[in-house]
């Protein structure tokens, strides 16, 4: 079985749910907080291991809530032994604030930015060439280039998440097999919102150009959109029941497409299994609870193979 490392962040996240949000100087009433890990990074280690694949979690988390962000990913699965813990500085801390199902997020990144080129590779010494190497940049651009860099390296597949949008060095995009940005993130990346065919074409030529050699673009309610070596691939979202919290949906889409490429399946279904994943999600509250176990998600899968 391949191996799907994840570099990235591990967070506390801290969430409210409200109906509007405060204007400047404002205090609103909210309800219903709850205390859920999170982080990007941890949160698609923790999609995939529940889905059945074999993960292995490279980050930092502080003193304080490191044991419980630890114990979350532990009990998904997920293999923590190059997650370091350092004791003067706090875990990653995300505020949340849920409107009407959609959230507002806003990051201390804590730990998440001791993250740094000897852990990495030291983490992904024993990767063998076809493993699966997954990232974003809640850790710090120099990590999230290094780990692309030395996964092309050694002939892993390499799935790049490039959120929240942050600025790169030109050539990142030149080490990424899968890059998988939503539409706001392609929006900064390449000045093109993808909000039709032609919006999304020329996006995804920016990206092409610059070097990726798979632009996975995930449109909400629309599905997603892969325009690359397959050609141009479209899959509509999948509708598992009412909306309650989209947090983590983009996590368990990019978890569930690693799970899929590591088991060698063809990208229009592992596109097709990422959204029922992504769908089931949305209809529960908070980050990696949320998720859904492989069995779910085959059942409905298979419904629509
Ligand atoms: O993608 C959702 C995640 O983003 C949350 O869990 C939060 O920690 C932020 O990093």
């Amino acid at each position: 079985m391949k191996t799907i490392y994840v570099v990235g962040s591990l967070n506390m996240d801290l969430v409210i749910h409200t109906d509007a949000l405060p204007k400047c100087g404002e205090t609103r009433a909210g309800c219903g907080f709850m205390k859920n890990p999170g982080g990007k990074g941890a949160n698609q280690a923790a999609a995939a291991a529940k889905l059945g694949g074999r993960v292995c979690m490279v980050g930092c988390v502080g003193k304080e809530n490191g044991k419980d962000l630890l114990e979350a990913l532990a009990q998904s699965g997920v293999d923590t032994r190059y997650v370091q813990v350092y004791d003067d500085v706090p875990s990653g801390t995300a505020v949340i604030l849920v409107v009407g199902g959609d959230n507002r997020i806003v990051l201390d990144s804590g730990a998440n930015a001791r993250v740094g080129i000897s852990l990495i590779e030291e983490a992904l010494l024993g990767a063998q060439a076809g493993d699966i190497l997954v990232t974003q940049c809640e850790v710090s651009v120099v990590a999230v280039e290094y780990a692309l860099r030395l996964a092309k390296k050694k002939g892993m597949t390499t799935i790049f998440n490039p959120a929240p949008a942050a600025e790169l060095g030109t050539d990142v995009f030149t080490f990424c097999d899968y890059i998988v940005p939503n539409q706001t993130e392609t929006e900064f990346y390449t000045g093109v919102l993808p909000e039709d065919e032609e919006g999304i074409r020329r996006s995804a030529e920016i990206f092409l150009r610059r070097g990726a050699k798979n632009v996975l673009i995930t449109l909400g309610e629309e599905g997603s959109v892969c325009i690359g070596e397959a050609g141009c691939v479209r899959i509509p979202s999948y509708n598992a029941g009412k909306v309650l919290d989209t947090t983590a949906a983009g996590d368990t889409y990019i978890g569930a497409l690693a799970v899929c490429l590591a088991e060698d399946m063809s990208l229009r279904n592992a596109m097709l299994y990422a959204g029922v994943a992504a769908g089931l999600t949305v209809t529960r509250q908070g980050a990696q609870q949320s998720m859904p176990l492989r069995d779910e998600v085959i059942k409905l899968f298979e419904k629509l193979t």
